[in-house]
């Protein structure tokens, strides 16, 4: 611990700033500058990333299904940051002393009192405290890992809770006199020893019923399941729910009916309520058949450009990208009367095929004198198989400046 304590400080010397805080360190501190380098990045946020789309996904799925007359049950809070209190992330969700995500090898601690949350579990309690009885929050969750194909320090996940008062549980309930949320009574394997058997098992099926939906609401309606028992912390019972997935069963998440310590912590003893967790980048890796979980951070826009889609339910299945160089041209013109930009897409993909990756529009002018609109757009080539020259390359750019002036009326700058 010594030694590795003395190297973190030569990283950073007194104090480490983190999205714009100032922390000091001490001898817990084992964040590096390359895991800090993502604090911020909020790829769950970043427009046409698979990973959003994926959020979106499981966004949809509670807006559409969880209304309040007209208005979403549950809330999203997407930015909240990820540097938490040690509290937050193990003490508030009742991890034993002992638990191994406290170790220094699994977590990154920025010193003795924050570290990076690890899941985003870690805001249960407060937001159950600052009054929400439903909520989604997407954020990114940070775990010391090797870094492979499937592993990466860096991942998001998905949480869920929702929460119900004696009224609202017993709702469909013919008669509720008599029903209590609460007893005094004893822990089995399927209660906690204050519930209920009756307000144990409405949790339950609600639960149980609202994340099998979603699962057919993301891999489709004929995707069988399983519930298999689950150990966590913070709720008991405890369960993930698997998916046949191309033969296989995959974990698509954990949940359970979440322990009453915590909502008593939280100033809300007199409800019950079930939580749920999600791993976006897994299911996101089945779902598009992206290989390689580091793929997820390339800024590569053949990467990119295959999740630039407008309907997030869009089936997409991923290509590996070309090994070879990218070339990226530019071609700026004046637009005619009548103008469409869609046009201008097709002939491009008409002349140019599958070596054009990408094009987008990267600058929009507007002549003050004249008022003549002009566009510059940047076509990105790449060949699957080789290595393009220029010299191919400028071949293929001069028909689609030819093609542009001649089809599309414009004026070639
Ligand atoms: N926090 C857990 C994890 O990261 C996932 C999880 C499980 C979240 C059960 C929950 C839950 O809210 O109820 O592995």
């Amino acid at each position: 611990m010594v030694s590795q304590a003395t190297s973190q400080n030569q990283l950073f010397g007194e104090s480490v700033s983190i999205s714009g805080t100032t922390y000091e360190t001490d001898t817990m501190t084992n964040v590096t500058p390359k895991i800090l380098e993502k604090v911020g990045k909020n790829l769950h946020n970043r427009k046409k990333h698979p990973l959003n789309l994926m959020r979106w996904r499981i966004q949809n799925f509670f807006n559409d299904n969880f209304l309040k007359g007209r208005t979403p049950v549950f809330s999203v809070h997407d930015d909240i940051k990820p540097v938490v209190t040690l509290e937050q992330n193990f003490d508030s969700l009742l991890a034993p002393a002992d638990h191994p995500s406290r170790k220094p090898t699994d977590s990154y601690y920025v010193n003795s009192s924050y570290m990076l949350r690890a899941h985003t579990s870690a805001h249960q309690r407060d937001m159950m405290k600052s009054g929400l009885d439903a909520f989604l929050l997407v954020g990114d969750v940070y775990r010391r890992d090797e870094i492979d194909a499937t592993h990466y320090p860096v991942f998001h996940q998905v949480e869920g809770v929702r929460l119900f008062s004696q009224r609202e549980l017993f709702s469909n309930v013919a008669d509720p006199t008599g029903l209590s949320l609460f007893e005094d009574g004893r822990k089995t394997d399927h209660k906690q020893a204050i519930h209920t058997m009756e307000s144990a098992k409405l949790v339950e099926h609600d639960m149980k019923s609202s994340l099998e939906k979603m699962a057919n609401h993301i891999f489709g309606k004929d995707i069988e399941s399983r519930w298999v028992d689950a150990y966590f912390p913070f709720t008991h019972p405890s369960w993930e729910l698997e998916i046949k997935h191309q033969g296989e069963w995959l974990e698509v998440l954990g949940c359970g009916i979440m322990e009453q310590e915590i909502l008593k912590s939280a100033g809300v003893d007199h409800k019950v309520g079930w939580a749920f967790g999600i791993g976006l980048e897994r299911l996101a890796m089945k779902l598009y058949s992206i290989p390689d979980i580091r793929l997820f951070w390339s800024e590569d826009t053949g990467f990119m450009s295959q999740f630039d889609v407008d309907d997030v339910n869009t089936p997409i299945t991923y290509k590996p990208i070309s090994q070879f160089p990218q070339c990226s041209n530019d071609i700026s013109f004046w637009l005619p009367d009548g103008y469409s930009e869609n046009d201008f897409y097709d002939l491009v993909r008409t002349i140019g095929g599958d070596l054009v990756e990408q094009v987008s529009l990267v600058d929009d002018f507007c002549n003050p004198k004249t008022q003549r609109h002009s566009h510059c757009y940047r076509i990105v080539y790449r060949h699957m198989e080789k290595t393009l020259t220029q010299k191919e390359v400028n071949v293929i750019h001069e028909a689609i400046q030819q093609q542009a002036a001649d089809l599309l009326g414009v004026e070639i700058r």
